[in-house]
């Protein structure tokens, strides 16, 4: 296949590429740097520069690429640092998520490009009542906490987009396997803190994990929606201090609910004491996907 990589440069992006590669595709990602197009070409990607928020850009783009399928990677999550303003520091990726959508959507319906796979996210996205751990079914909260309503939305645009254009909406868990991960430099100053009683569930996924799924979406093909995690979510008071063991910093502290909300933010604190994690059992059983890191427990291990 000739896969259009948009946020090709990226996390998931860097990881994605090459595995496309070794399965004989072609690739053409995308960026907005010298840099990033340079890293594009040692990783073997012929680079394209676009601003996916440049609608007339994106169809010209993938119109001269002549794809046979579009991978939607694009974020900017790059130095996210505030989350007590979640839906201000998401802004940029939300407008990536909605309008970013909707022009790839649009490019691909008038180049007749028919295989579609878009980053999606899992934790802290589904209802928060019921068992820890929801499948794709499961309902979607129907109250975000007010920090997150334009996150949650945008993310849900995007799951509904795609699915209704018939494409694959992967709902990974959070990212983890390079060295500069968000969460590694807050763990390691012991600034993340385990919230209240801690119970809030995660689920993670390695990023060769979630490239290799995304390889298997694009080649099998069923669309729909795919929770795109490991085998093991798990509360905030479990991970986190083997994460701080792992890294070798002090244990985390604890902080109780109200201290954390007036420091934090609301999002925070749901996400540290009431989110709910994925199940991967349709990806493992639909895409025959097999996980390099079934648990974060060896993941972190590996990674850091
Ligand atoms: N599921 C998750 O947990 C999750 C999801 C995403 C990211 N993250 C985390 O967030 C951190 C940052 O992620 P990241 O390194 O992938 O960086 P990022 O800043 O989120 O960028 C991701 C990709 O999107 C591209 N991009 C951004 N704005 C764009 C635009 N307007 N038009 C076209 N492309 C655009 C970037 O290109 P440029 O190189 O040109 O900026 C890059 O290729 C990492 O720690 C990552 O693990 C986590």
């Amino acid at each position: 296949m000739r896969v259009f990589v948009a946020g090709a440069s990226g996390a998931i992006g860097s990881r994605l590429v090459p595995q496309l590669l070794d399965r004989g595709h072609e690739v053409i990602g995308t960026h907005r740097s010298p840099a990033g197009a340079e890293h594009l070409r040692t990783l073997g990607a012929e680079p394209v520069a676009l601003d996916l928020l440049d609608a007339r850009a994106v169809r010209k783009a993938v119109l001269e690429a002549e794809p046979s399928a579009i991978v939607h990677q694009a974020t900017a999550l790059a130095d996210l640092r505030d989350f007590k303003h979640f839906d201000r520091s998401f802004a940029q990726t939300n407008r990536l998520r909605t309008d970013g959508t909707d022009a790839l959507l649009a490019a691909a319906r008038e180049a007749d490009v028919r295989r579609f796979v878009a980053q999606s996210y899992a934790s802290a996205r589904y209802a928060r009542v019921g068992g820890p751990v929801k499948s794709e079914d499961d309902p979607l909260d129907p109250t975000p906490v007010p920090a997150m309503r334009e996150t949650i939305a945008a993310m849900r645009h995007l799951d509904e987009a795609v699915t209704r254009a018939g494409g694959i909406a992967l709902r990974y868990g959070g990212f983890y396997g390079a060295a500069n991960d968000g969460m590694v430099e807050p763990v390691r100053k012991r600034l993340f803190p385990i919230v209240g009683d801690g119970a809030g569930v995660s689920s993670f996924i390695h990023l060769d994990d979630a490239a290799a799924a995304t390889v298997l979406a694009l080649e099998d093909y069923r669309p729909g929606i795919y929770n795109v995690v490991d085998d093991d979510p798990a509360p905030l008071r479990e991970w986190l201090p083997v994460l701080a063991e792992v890294l070798g910093a002090k244990p985390p502290r604890r902080v109780p609910r109200w201290l954390a909300r007036l420091f934090a933010g609301e999002a925070v604190v749901m996400m540290g004491t009431e989110s709910r994690g994925a199940s991967n059992a349709k990806a493992k059983r639909d895409l025959g996907w097999e996980l390099r890191y079934p648990s974060w427990r060896q993941g972190f291990v590996a990674a850091y």
